[in-house]
């Protein structure tokens, strides 16, 4: 008994690593998001090639395209909350992140060039 009972958990397991790798070739997006991101929840609200809340960071990417200050700009987007660039829904600020935090967030969605 004790045998059968282990030997299903470990198909199940099996199956369920399966169905994972399944699932994140299907999105072959999700595994480039840096930690950073899937951490602070961004992800709930951004995708790189769609609108969901936010707008798609390749949106981003190429509105501030000619832009120098762009990084900066965006750091202070995050940190602080932005409302009006988008669209009527605002975004909440993140307060917890650090400025190094904040540089490597804005420096990589201004790489998510289409
Ligand atoms: C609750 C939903 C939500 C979350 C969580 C969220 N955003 Fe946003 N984000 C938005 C919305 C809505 C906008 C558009 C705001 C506007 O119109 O100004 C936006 C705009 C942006 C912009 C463009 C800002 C600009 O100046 O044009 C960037 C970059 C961005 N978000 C990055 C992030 C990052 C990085 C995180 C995680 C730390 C994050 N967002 C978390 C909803 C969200």
């Amino acid at each position: 008994m004790i045998q059968s009972g282990t030997t299903r958990r470990t198909l199940g397991l099996g199956a369920a690593m399966t169905l994972a790798a399944g699932l994140a070739q299907a999105a072959p997006d999700a595994a480039s998001y840096p930690a950073l991101m899937q951490g602070n929840g961004c992800t709930s609200c951004h995708s790189i090639s769609e609108k969901i809340v936010g707008p798609a960071f390749q949106s981003v990417a190429q509105k501030y395209a000619g832009d120098k200050d762009a990084v900066a700009s965006l750091m202070q987007s995050i940190q602080n909350g932005s409302r009006g660039k988008w669209g009527r829904i605002p975004m909440p600020p993140h307060a917890n992140l650090s400025q190094a935090e904040l540089k490597e967030l804005a420096t990589w969605v201004m790489t998510q060039r289409p």
